[in-house]
């Protein structure tokens, strides 16, 4: 089950979620945002982000390409989007694992494909389209984490 479920109607509220949650994380952290194809990760990102005070909103890109976006804060924030790529191996050059030992947050969109690389105390959100523009996220422990 999870902690916590929210509804959004619009991009922007997603934003403000993210403002919200930001107010509540605390260092380190490593966050799985799990949801299909333009679900809103991206959004809740740059909401979180915004609301950790390391960038501005027109700062906060997609890392899509760019795989790994970092924000120097503090806190310091990195952004990964692994959508791309589909091979342990190709995950493997990345040096993810030497992230986790830094005093930053964490925030990875499509990693649910190679969870046994994160450890095991990271969180996960996961956003469901409930159509148009309803969201539905849900806020959990790892516990929350089911196959
Ligand atoms: N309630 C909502 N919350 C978030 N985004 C919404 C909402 N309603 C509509 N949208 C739209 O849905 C899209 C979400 O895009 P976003 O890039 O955040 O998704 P994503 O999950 O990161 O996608 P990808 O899998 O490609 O990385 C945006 O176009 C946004 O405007
Ligand atoms: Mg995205």
């Amino acid at each position: 089950m999870p902690l916590e479920v929210h509804y959004t109607s619009s991009a922007q509220a997603t934003t403000e979620l993210g403002h919200r949650l930001a107010a509540k994380i605390r260092i380190p952290e490593v966050i799985l945002l799990v949801g299909d194809l333009g679900s809103g990760k991206t959004t809740l990102a740059k909401g979180i982000i915004q609301g950790l005070g390391v960038a501005n909103p027109e700062d906060v890109l997609s890392p899509t390409f760019s795989l790994i976006h970092e924000y120097e804060g503090p806190p310091k924030v990195y952004h990964i989007d692994l959508y791309r790529l589909d091979h342990v191996p190709q995950i493997e050059t990345l040096g993810l694992e030497d992230l986790w030992d830094k005093p930053a947050i964490v925030l990875i969109e499509w990693g649910e494909k190679f969870t046994h690389l994160f450890p095991s105390t990271r969180k996960m959100i996961k956003i469901f389209d409930r159509g148009e523009d309803l969201r539905e996220i849900q806020i959990g422990s790892p516990r929350a984490e089911t196959p």
